[in-house]
């Protein structure tokens, strides 16, 4: 039998029972499907109801603030994908009169919306045969085929687009997509894959070769950086002074004022750079703690340490607040926060 039988026969058996599953509603599938970038399956269908919830339609979404999107996106990391969602809806309200564009081509002049996206809501909302090219299919095909092209490198997304085009069904193109994404997720595991109980064990070359362990290929282990950031904790009386951030990954959130640099800096070099930005003279700062909070990205390792500063700073982007849970703000922040809430006077 064929691959894409076998696989679309396996589906049937084993689909996982997904809250986006009983419907073919673009908004929701596009939705959910950004959501799922670089998100555990459980840790997306909480922020996928919570987002339904809050915003169940397009018009809904096209309507409301960024703020108000970001505030729940707090905690998924990779915010651009908020600020992007938002971006999209209110153009498809505004300017595409609330259609949903329903064609690849169409769909992947959207912002936010890549090859991936605009193949997983072109076949699973309208049939168009798109194959979608995520961690599990690369892994599927490369172990099938024992593809050695290196997966994280741009031009081997080619080699695998073509064997993607090439043993694709010839109808069910949304139930082919996300029946390889669910085997890739239960069977073909990036580690420990269940291959004694694989249904493509017979068509399967690096099973047949004992090489299953070695695929997918890749270039590079990620290079992962360092770097530090100094922030800046003022506070006057019982309030905080917060910025928004106005590029990176965490743009429009909130965040103390801070000084990020590669390599570590000792208190005179943060006192020059907080006296510089806010022209004063003989900074008084005190460690919050003599320990860094450590927090991760995919390609950052962040050591954080925070400085008091107990008096008034006027600052252009700044508002001092008394509450945070109104202003959009990362996991770090929210990290320093709750770990120093007693210290900082703050219920
Ligand atoms: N991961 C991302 N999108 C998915 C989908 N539609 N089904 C299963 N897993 C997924």
């Amino acid at each position: 039998m064929d691959l894409n039988k076998l696989i679309l026969k396996w589906y049937d058996k084993n689909k996982r029972d997904l809250p986006w599953r009983n419907t073919k509603n673009p908004y929701n599938i596009w939705v959910s499907e950004i959501i799922l970038q670089q998100t555990r399956m459980e840790q997306g269908i909480y922020y996928y109801n919570r987002f339904i919830s809050k915003f169940p339609d397009l018009k809904t979404l096209a309507n409301s603030d960024e703020k108000e999107v970001l505030l729940l996106w707090q905690g998924l990391g990779y915010y651009s994908r908020a600020r992007n969602l938002h971006f999209t809806a209110k153009h498809i309200f505004n300017e595409l009169n609330s259609q949903f564009p329903e064609t690849y081509d169409e769909l992947i002049k959207l912002k936010g919306i890549g090859d991936y996206t605009a193949s997983a809501i072109s076949s699973i909302c309208f049939e168009k045969a798109r194959p979608v090219l995520d961690g599990n299919v690369f892994r599927i095909i490369s172990r099938v085929f024992e593809i050695k092209n290196p997966i994280d490198l741009n031009n081997s997304r080619k080699v695998f687009k073509e064997k993607a085009y090439e043993i694709m069904p010839n109808k069910r193109f949304g139930d082919y997509n996300q029946a390889l994404m669910d085997f890739g997720s239960i069977i073909c595991k990036p580690v420990n894959p269940l291959c004694s109980s694989c249904v493509l064990s017979k068509v399967c070359n690096a099973f047949k070769n004992d090489s299953v362990g070695n695929y997918p290929v890749k270039s590079t282990k990620n290079q992962v950086k360092s770097m530090h950031f100094n922030y800046l904790v003022v506070k006057n009386k019982s309030q905080f002074l917060i910025e928004q951030i106005n590029e990176g990954i965490w743009k429009n959130m909130y965040q103390f004022p801070v000084f990020i640099s590669e390599s570590k800096k000792n208190k005179k070099d943060v006192i020059k750079f907080f006296s510089e930005k806010f022209h004063v003279e003989n900074l008084r700062l005190e460690p919050v703690d003599s320990e860094y909070i450590n927090h991760k990205l995919s390609h950052i390792n962040i050591k954080s340490k925070f400085w008091l500063f107990e008096d008034k700073m006027k600052h252009n982007r700044g508002v001092y607040v008394s509450s945070f849970k109104d202003y959009p703000m990362s996991k770090l922040m929210h990290k320093f926060i709750e770990k120093y809430k007693y210290k900082l006077g703050l219920s």
